[in-house]
C-alpha cells in the first residue's frame, strides 16, 4: 500500500490546524446575547456566552452603518452546569455607561477571537416623565413558544422599551445538560439583544439551586436576580422569587431575607411616591387564580398569599400595607385579570369605573406565552373576584402612560387578534385602563 508523501503529511497537518483554528474561533464567538438594565441611569448591561475563555468587550456607537467608536470592557465567569457532563459555559458581562437618554445605539460584543453581529437598542430615559411600553409574560419555553414570533416582530418594530419575563423560561434550562437553556437563549436573542429582558425565577429554574437562571441573566442588585427592584418612568418595579416559599431545601432563611428586603424596598418606594407613583411587583406563582389544577393559588390560604403555616411572611398583607398597585404573575398557562382585591374582598373604585382609584391591588396572571405543557384550564365558574379569564396563548402589553394612568392589553396569539375586557373581539385593540395609583 502506497504511503503518503512528506508533502501530503504537511498539508494534512495544516488542514487539521486550520480546522482547529476555525473551531476555536467558533467557540469564542458570542452567542445568546441579551440586554438588561442594571438599575443605574444611563447604563445597559450586555450578557453573552462563549465556549472557551475569551475577553469581554462591547464596541458601540450611534450610527447604524458607521464605526463603533466607543468601547467598554467587562468580566467573564465560568459556569459549570450541574448535569452529568458538567458542561462549561463562559458568561460575559459588560455594562455600558453614560448612555444618552432615548438615544439609539448599535453594538457588537466579543473579542479579537470572535465578534457577534451588530444589534440595536434604544436607551431608557432615567426620569419619571415618559411613558414606557412593556411586553409582559411568563412560561415561554424553548418548545412551543407561541408568543415569540409576534414578540420578535414587534420588538424589531420598536414597540417595546422593556420585556418582563415572569419566570419559567425554557422547560427547563438545565435539561439535556443545559442545552435546552442554550436553545432558549438563542431563540430569544432577537428580542433580548434589542430591549432589556428583565426576569424573575420560576419553579422550572429550580435545578441545582437555580444555577442556570443565576448564571445566564444579569439583573440589578447583588442577589443574582432572585430579588431586586428598579425604576422605570413613573413606576417602581419589584421582582422577587416566589420559589423561596417552595424549595425550602435551599434555605428557609431566604423567605425571611427576601421578606425583609421587600419591606425595606416598599418603604423606600413609598417615600419616593411623589416622583414614581406606581408600585408594580412581578413574581412567578400567583396568590389568587381560578384555574382547575391543584396549584398553590387554588388553595384558599395559598402560601404566597398567607406565608408558611402560622401566617408568617405572607405577601398579601405586605403588598396591601404598602399600597402596591399592580401585581404581575404567571405560572398558570392562561390569562386572568382580577378586580381590585384584598383578602378575597373586591375593592373596586366604583361601579362605573372599577379600576379608577381602586381600593386594593390589581392582579394580572399572564403565563400563556407558550410552552410544552400546553394551556391550563379554568374551574367551571369564575369567582366573584375574577374579572376576565382567557385560555389562549399570548402576552400582555403594559403601557405606563404617566403618573395617573396605566394601559394594559392582552394579545392573543391563538386568534391573531388583540383582546381585553371580554368585549366584542374585533381585530383592533380594546383598551383597558387603570387610573390613579392608590393613595
Ligand atoms: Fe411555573
Amino acid at each position: 500500500m502506497a504511503g503518503l508523501s512528506p508533502s501530503c503529511y504537511c498539508l494534512l497537518f495544516l488542514f487539521l490546524l486550520g480546522n482547529a483554528g476555525a473551531e476555536s474561533l467558533e467557540k469564542a464567538t458570542p452567542e445568546q446575547i441579551h440586554l438588561s438594565y442594571p438599575g443605574e441611569p444611563g447604563c445597559m448591561t450586555v450578557t453573552w456566552t462563549t465556549w472557551v475563555p475569551a475577553a469581554s468587550e462591547v464596541q458601540f456607537g450611534m450610527q447604524a452603518g458607521g464605526t463603533l467608536a466607543l468601547q467598554a470592557q467587562g468580566t467573564s465567569s465560568l459556569f459549570v452546569d450541574g448535569g452529568i457532563l458538567k458542561r462549561k459555559l463562559y458568561m460575559h458581562r459588560v455594562t455600558l455607561r453614560r448612555l444618552l437618554p432615548g438615544a439609539h445605539y448599535v453594538y457588537r460584543c466579543g473579542s479579537a477571537q470572535g465578534w457577534s453581529r451588530r444589534f440595536r437598542f434604544r436607551m431608557l430615559q432615567p426620569g419619571p416623565n415618559w411613558s414606557p411600553r412593556l411586553a409582559v409574560f411568563g412560561d415561554m419555553g424553548a418548545d412551543n413558544p407561541q408568543a415569540l414570533p409576534r414578540l420578535r416582530r414587534e420588538t424589531q418594530q420598536g414597540m417595546y422599551d422593556v420585556v418582563l419575563h415572569v419566570g419559567d423560561f425554557a422547560y427547563n434550562m438545565d435539561q439535556d445538560n443545559a442545552r435546552v437553556g442554550d436553545t432558549f437563549m438563542r431563540l430569544i436573542e432577537p428580542v433580548a439583544a434589542s430591549v432589556p429582558y428583565m426576569t424573575c425565577p420560576g419553579n422550572h429554574e429550580e435545578r441545582y439551586n437555580f444555577s442556570n437562571y443565576r448564571a445566564r441573566f444579569s439583573m440589578p442588585g447583588d442577589t443574582e436576580g432572585l430579588w431586586y427592584s428598579w425604576d422605570l418612568g413613573p413606576a417602581h418595579i419589584i421582582s422577587f422569587s416566589t420559589e423561596v416559599y417552595f424549595f425550602l431545601h435551599y434555605g428557609r432563611h431566604l423567605i425571611q431575607k427576601q421578606f425583609c428586603w421587600l419591606e425595606r424596598d416598599l418603604q423606600k418606594a413609598n417615600e419616593n411616591r411623589a416622583s414614581r407613583p406606581w408600585i408594580i411587583t412581578m413574581g412567578h406563582r400567583p396568590m389568587y387564580c381560578s384555574n382547575a389544577d391543584l396549584d398553590d393559588c387554588t388553595r384558599h390560604e395559598s402560601i404566597v398569599r398567607k406565608g408558611l403555616s402560622g401566617g408568617r411572611y405572607g405577601l398579601e398583607d405586605l403588598f396591601y400595607k404598602y399600597g402596591v398597585d399592580l401585581q404581575l404573575w404567571a405560572h398558570e398557562h392562561s390569562y386572568e385579570r382580577l378586580w381590585p382585591i384584598y383578602d378575597y374582598q373586591v375593592y373596586n373604585g366604583s361601579r362605573e369605573s372599577p379600576y379608577t382609584n381602586p381600593r386594593g391591588p390589581i392582579h394580572i396572571i399572564t403565563g400563556s406565552a407558550g410552552c410544552e405543557e400546553m394551556l391550563t384550564p379554568f374551574a367551571p365558574f369564575p369567582r366573584p373576584w375574577s374579572a376576565l379569564r382567557v385560555k389562549e396563548y399570548g402576552f400582555t402589553r403594559l403601557h405606563i402612560l404617566n403618573g395617573t394612568h396605566l394601559h394594559l392589553q392582552q394579545v392573543s396569539d391563538d386568534q391573531v387578534s388583540s383582546r381585553e375586557g371580554g368585549l366584542g373581539l374585533g381585530s383592533g385593540p380594546v383598551p383597558w385602563e387603570l387610573g390613579s395609583p392608590r393613595p
